[in-house]
C-alpha cells in the first residue's frame, strides 16, 4: 500500500515508494529510510514523499499461520475432495470425512499444546474462501471445545461438523453464492436454506450421528431466536450449533468478501461479547481465554508511542499479547507485554 506523507511525520523504517534525489545523495524507490536519511530530507526543499506502509509489512511478516503449510495443503486437498463427491453425487463419504477430522485434531491440538497460539488461516484469493473458512471455523470450534473441558467424543463430533458446517452452500445458485454485492432479500431467503441443503447432504451421506448434524443445521441460530433457519431459542440449540456459530460468525467477520470490507480481530471479538442475547457466555468466555482480549492481527498503540501489530498471544494472557512494532531504527521488533513490565497497551488501534 502507497501513502504520501510530509517529510516531518516520516519515521526510520519506512520504504520509499518512489526514486528521490537529495543533492548528490540519489535514494532509489525501495530503499528502507534511516535516521540520517529522514534528517537529509527535512533539511531539503522535498515536503511530501511517497511511501509504502510499514504497518502493511509488519502485518505480512509476523504472522505466520497456525497450522504447517504441508498440512493445509493436505486439508486443501481434502475438502476439495469432498465438494467434488457432493456436487457429483449428491452425497460425501462419511468415512473419508471423519479419517479427514481425525487428522485435523490431532493437528490443531499439537499446535495448540505449544504456548503461543498464532494466526488464522489468510485466504490469499476469494477461490479459497471455502476452504479458509472450513479450516479456520474448526480450528475456532475446536480450540473452543477444549477450553471447554469438552472430552475426546464430542472433541470430535464439533471437529467433523465444522469441518462440512457450510456443505448445503453447494446448493445454493452461483450467482448468489460468488454475488460481489449485497444480496437482495429473495436472495437471501434462498442464501438462508443452506443449513437445511446441508442437514439433506448430511443424511443422505449416510451420516446418522445427531450431533454432528446439529453443528450443519443449527450454526445461524441465535440464543434470542433471532437465528435461521428455524428461530430455535436457548437449550433448543446443541452445545455442536453453539460453538460451531460462534466460530462462523468470527470468521466471518474477519474476513474480506467481495462486498464487504475485514472487521479487525478486536472488533469483531467486541461484537461477539456485546451480543450476549445471541451467543452462550461460556463459549464466548472460551473463545476470549483462547484468542485472548486482542487476538492476532489487532493494531494497538502502546506506551511507548509506537503503532503495533498483535501476533499472538501466550495461553492464559488474554490481556498482555505478543506484539511487534517497528523502532527507531527501522528493526522489527517483537515483545510478549506479558514479560514487559515497561510497555503497555496505551489504546486499540493507531
Ligand atoms: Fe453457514
Amino acid at each position: 500500500m502507497l501513502k504520501w506523507k510530509r517529510v516531518v511525520n516520516l519515521n526510520p523504517g519506512e520504504r520509499l515508494a518512489e526514486n528521490l534525489k537529495i543533492g548528490n545523495l540519489e535514494l532509489k524507490e525501495g530503499t528502507k529510510l534511516d535516521r540520517d536519511m529522514i534528517l537529509k530530507l527535512r533539511n531539503s526543499e522535498i515536503e511530501w514523499v511517497c511511501v509504502y506502509s510499514v504497518e502493511l509489512d509488519v502485518y505480512e511478516i509476523d504472522l505466520e499461520p497456525l497450522l504447517p503449510h504441508d498440512f493445509l495443503d493436505e486439508m486443501k486437498e481434502s475438502i476439495d475432495a469432498i465438494v467434488n463427491q457432493v456436487n457429483t453425487t449428491g452425497r460425501f463419504d462419511p468415512d473419508f470425512v471423519r479419517e479427514m477430522s481425525r487428522r485435523f485434531v490431532e493437528t490443531v491440538l499439537e499446535q495448540y499444546e505449544k504456548d503461543v497460539f498464532m494466526n488464522l488461516v489468510k485466504m490469499r484469493n476469494f477461490d479459497e474462501y471455502t476452504f479458509a473458512h472450513h479450516i479456520n471455523v474448526a480450528t475456532i470450534s475446536l480450540i473452543i471445545s477444549k477450553e471447554l473441558g469438552l472430552n475426546e467424543i464430542k472433541i470430535e463430533k464439533v471437529a467433523i461438523s465444522a469441518l462440512i458446517h457450510d456443505i448445503g452452500k453447494l446448493d445454493v445458485p452461483p450467482y448468489i453464492l460468488f454475488a460481489r454485492r449485497k444480496l437482495t432479500d429473495e436472495e437471501f431467503e434462498v442464501m438462508k436454506k443452506h443449513p437445511i441443503n446441508g442437514e439433506k447432504i448430511c443424511r443422505k451421506s449416510g451420516l446418522k450421528d445427531e450431533e454432528i448434524i446439529s453443528g450443519v443445521l443449527q450454526h445461524h441460530e441465535k440464543l434470542d431466536g433471532s437465528g435461521y433457519p428455524y428461530s430455535l431459542r436457548d437449550g433448543e440449540i446443541t452445545y455442536v450449533g453453539r460453538i460451531v456459530g460462534v466460530a462462523d460468525v468470527y470468521d466471518a467477520l474477519t474476513t474480506e468478501r467481495p462486498y464487504k470490507k475485514p472487521w479487525t480481530p478486536y472488533k469483531a471479538l467486541s461484537h461477539i461479547i456485546r451480543s450476549t442475547k445471541a451467543f452462550d457466555t461460556k463459549v464466548v468466555n472460551a473463545l476470549i481465554r483462547a484468542f485472548g482480549i486482542y487476538p492476532a492481527g489487532t493494531k494497538i498503540t502502546l506506551s511507548n508511542g509506537k503503532k503495533a501489530i498483535v501476533v499472538g498471544s501466550r495461553k492464559g494472557m488474554v490481556y498482555l499479547p505478543i506484539v511487534s512494532f517497528i523502532d527507531d531504527d527501522g528493526r522489527k521488533i517483537t515483545v510478549d507485554l506479558s514479560e514487559s513490565k515497561k510497555i503497555k497497551i496505551l489504546k486499540v488501534g493507531w
